[in-house]
């Protein structure tokens, strides 16, 4: 009897015990995987918009040049805690698509907070690659900043912001970008991406973001570039501008 107990106490805290504890410990990171990406991301987000405060104020100054002035359409992709929305016009209906729905409460909260003015329409919990969730031709605006370096598929991530776009209607974005292709940063970005994909929740560092842009289609592309005012060297050389369907 007491062998047989001496057993079942080693079978449980040698083996049972561990696997128990470590699928908790699984289920809790996966818990809290969401929410902490969540709060860095509002964290984070809030450092690198103010790394880009004048370039920001420069790509949205004419949001609404051309386009309607009442109820202006605005999807933004991976809204991250919607620090944008305080370029948003006055009286424009922003549709907020993001694939994690604990960003929701940081975007009404800085709604509220940065421009009570807009209206948040809807919150879309999804991924840009497929927003079939959204008809063609159903904005006058699409927005993304520092989305695209996270993004699985770029290509067809931009074609789904064609396909949704109205005749006329703009894309407005941002994103740090590759290098110079013979430049020495260059070669750094490709040879850290692998540790940095996995360290920044798969952020690339060298994706040649202006020219798949120009790939897509669209009637116009401007492109500015500029750097990021971040001693992160690798993430220095980036873009913003408009193209229009
Ligand atoms: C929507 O746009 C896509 C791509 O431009 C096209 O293939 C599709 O037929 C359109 N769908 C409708 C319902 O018009």
């Amino acid at each position: 009897m007491a062998v047989q107990d001496f057993e079942v106490k080693t079978i449980f805290f040698y083996y049972l015990f561990p696997v128990i504890a470590l699928l908790l410990l699984l289920r809790v990171l996966k818990y809290l995987k969401p929410r902490l990406l969540a709060c860095g991301c509002n964290a984070i987000g809030k450092r690198i918009h103010a790394k880009c405060a004048t370039e920001k104020e420069q790509l949205f100054r004419h949001l609404d040049r051309d386009l309607p002035h009442h109820k202006l359409q605005i999807l933004e992709i991976g809204a991250g805690s919607g620090l944008n929305f305080k370029f948003y016009p006055e009286g424009s209906e922003i549709t907020s698509l993001d694939p994690n729905q604990h960003h929701k409460k940081y975007i009404e909260t800085n709604r509220d907070k940065l421009n009570p003015k807009v209206h948040l329409k809807q919150f879309v919990c999804g991924f840009a690659e497929d927003m079939s969730c959204f008809d063609n031709e159903s904005f006058d605006v699409v927005v993304e900043t520092f989305v695209l370096c996270s993004v699985r598929n770029t290509e067809k991530v931009l074609q789904e912001v064609k396909r949704v776009l109205k005749p006329g209607g703009k894309f407005f974005f941002m994103d740090h970008v590759a290098a110079e292709h013979s430049s020495s940063l260059r070669w750094f970005q490709n040879r850290l991406n692998p540790l940095w994909k996995a360290a920044a929740d798969d952020c690339h560092i060298n994706r040649e973001i202006a020219s798949t842009i120009n790939k897509i289609g669209f009637s116009s592309v401007e492109v500015n570039q500029f750097n990021l005012n971040t001693f992160i060297v690798l993430i220095k050389p980036s873009i913003y501008g408009t193209s229009v369907k």
